[in-house]
């Protein structure tokens, strides 16, 4: 049986061009399943698949001789492109340089985010790696201030409905069912950061989006692990500061539309379950930073 998510219920479907095929075998050292195996010195579908083809396509990636093709599960040979140059990529130097100079921006120019930088952001992202294929993750493009304001207000006001949840009786009451843990943090944290929203938002103050001119949201679906969501979103991060675009994700709105909230998903085009989501603000930033900032692990253990 295929593993299912909701883009996809089958496995994906091995062609293979006799015509091309040497049997090297390098397609069989790289299935990540053992859907693929040499006997009698041919190439053919193992019957000793572990969940059969996921359709990651290293097979036909790594084939010297464009022998073989995947279909199914979203991917098809269509798939296939050139890579870029080799001495494109960026060296560890310049990816350090890029990675330690980022800070989380929270105060953006008035100038919009066009849609030329959006797709790059959107295609850099789409190459994150995903639990298993195809990406089972939806994203929502908050696209202009004034959208990403009104998904604030409506955010906001779905929270204002909820108060009490989120008041020190409400934590009290819920502690029996929801433990210790879950109740030390919201009163400790969550509930403030609800008053603080909505406090902020009542003075035209957007503490939850920053009013940026661009946002996006990344869920992923119950059928996957909860960082297929955030991959991406790093992904988008990390594109975005080499685009000269500063970014910040936004972790506190998901937690809160995790159960209901079903208006205020149908109105963003929001999937209505999701095992993790994150947002990601965008903008040009307002101010420049002068000097980085050191940060450090909790522990880093080498063992060996
Ligand atoms: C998972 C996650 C959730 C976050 N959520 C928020 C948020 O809701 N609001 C916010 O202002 N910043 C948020 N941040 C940004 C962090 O506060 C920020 O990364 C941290 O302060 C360190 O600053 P730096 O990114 O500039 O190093 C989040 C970051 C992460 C990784």
């Amino acid at each position: 049986m295929a593993i299912i998510n909701s883009r996809t219920r089958e496995k994906g479907k091995i062609i293979i061009d006799y015509d091309k095929c040497t049997s090297c075998g390098l397609c069989v050292s790289v299935c990540p399943d053992k859907s693929l195996e040499i006997t009698d010195g041919r190439l053919h579908e193992s019957q000793n698949a572990v969940f059969g083809c996921i359709a990651c396509g290293h097979c036909m990636a790594v084939c010297p001789h464009d022998a073989i093709k995947i279909e199914g599960r979203e991917l098809s040979g269509n798939d296939l492109f050139t890579l870029p140059p080799s001495g494109n990529n960026a060296s560890y130097e310049n990816l350090y340089s890029l990675l330690s100079s980022r800070r989380s921006i929270r105060h953006f120019k008035d100038n919009e985010v066009d849609d030329e930088i959006i797709k790059k952001i959107l295609d850099a992202a789409s190459t994150a790696p995903m639990g298993i294929p195809p990406s089972d993750v939806q994203v929502v493009v908050l696209k202009g201030e004034s959208k990403v304001r009104e998904f604030s207000v409506d955010f906001a006001e779905f929270l204002k409905k909820n108060k009490f949840v989120y008041s020190m009786l409400g934590t009290k009451l819920m502690r029996p069912f929801v433990g210790k843990e879950v109740s030390e943090l919201f009163s400790s944290f969550l509930n403030t950061l609800v008053s603080s929203y909505i406090a902020n938002m009542d003075k035209g103050v957007n503490k939850i989006l920053y009013d940026a001119p661009l946002a996006m949201s990344f869920q992923s679906t119950l059928y996957t692990d909860p960082a297929d969501a955030y991959i991406p979103a790093t992904y988008a991060m990390i594109a975005a500061e080499s685009l000269g675009i500063g970014s910040c994700m936004i972790g506190g709105v998901h937690p809160f539309i995790k159960k209901g909230a079903k208006k205020f998903k149908k109105k963003y085009g929001l999937m209505e379950s999701f095992s993790g989501g994150i947002i990601v603000i965008f903008g040009y930033p307002k101010y420049k930073y002068r000097r980085g900032v050191r940060r450090s692990f909790k522990e880093v253990k080498v063992l060996s």
